[in-house]
């Protein structure tokens, strides 16, 4: 049996069709969206992503800020344009791309950003809001795996969910995004004895460790939906994920390639919150 693969080119593309036609309407009522992304320095990837981001903004027809701070910039400098943002009406997301520079504490910033225009679903009250269930900006790579396995066809309902991975980015939301679905969770990271063996009585398995191709056969039981948050990059200027693809294709049952799985999907649940908070800041 060879897995069924989950285009999350093909998903996104379609999701972000939808926004598109969504923002066309509310176009029409004088609503435009608008996203600020905040890059402070110049970190190769980050550049990369905020010009992706710039760029979806385009696509969909929402208004979009890029504010380029340097290297040095100072906290007190960073806080005082998030209030600005915080304030400015044009504006309903505020993005501020991680990793910042050492001398600037990001807990503070992020706690520097409005609630309601928190898009990227890290501050603290978005965490909160996660995690009672009540309804709210929720963190976009974690929306988007969840979003993957629905669009895909697959219950989570009832299913034993394994997630690999306890960041906050990543593991702890998705978990609680899988257990909102009502799968059985558990949760798995570096200290976890008996790894294999955990990984491999689930149904569903999320990995995000950030580690090149570390999670293989052994760790997964036949059939089980296989998704792959990690993206590295190996020494020949490819890119991996965290899971061996090749290794798992004849057990698994769906698997997400990288690139080409979750990764798409990140920008395209960024967009749906940014026209998500667009709508209830005018509510
Ligand atoms: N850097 C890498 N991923 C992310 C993300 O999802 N949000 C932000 N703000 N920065 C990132």
């Amino acid at each position: 049996m060879t897995a069924q693969r989950i285009e999350g080119k093909a998903i996104s593309d379609a999701i972000r069709s939808e926004i598109g036609a969504e923002t066309a309407k509310l176009a029409a009522q004088g609503i435009v969206p608008g996203l600020a992304v905040v890059l402070v320095g110049e970190d190769p990837a980050s550049k990369v992503y905020v010009g992706s981001k710039e760029k979806a903004c385009q696509q969909l027809g929402f208004y979009s800020e890029v504010h380029r701070l340097e290297a040095s910039a100072t906290q007190e400098e960073l806080l005082s344009l998030i209030d600005k943002l915080n304030h400015q009406e044009t504006i309903h997301g505020i993005l501020v791309q991680l990793p910042l520079p050492k001398h600037i504490n990001e807990k503070a910033v992020i706690d520097a950003i409005s609630a309601d225009k928190d898009v990227d679903g890290f501050h603290p009250v978005s965490v909160g809001n996660l995690v009672i269930g009540d309804d709210s900006l929720l963190p976009c790579t974690p929306a988007g795996v969840i979003e993957l396995i629905k669009r895909t066809g697959i219950e989570i309902a009832g299913k034993h969910a394994v997630v690999i991975g306890r960041s906050n980015i990543v593991g702890k939301p998705v978990s609680m995004l899988l257990l909102r679905e009502h799968a059985t969770v558990t949760i798995c990271h570096s200290r976890t004895a008996n790894m294999a063996d955990i990984a491999k009585t689930a149904d569903i398995l999320v990995v995000a460790i950030g580690k090149a191709k570390a999670i293989g056969r052994d760790y997964v039981k036949p059939g089980a939906v296989v998704i792959d948050v990690g993206i590295n990059r190996l020494e020949d200027g490819k890119l991996a994920g965290d899971v061996d693809y090749e290794d798992v294709l004849d057990v698994a049952g769906y698997v997400t390639p990288v690139p080409g799985g979750v990764g798409p999907m990140t920008i395209t649940m960024l967009m749906q919150n940014t026209l998500k908070a667009a709508k209830q800041q005018r509510a």
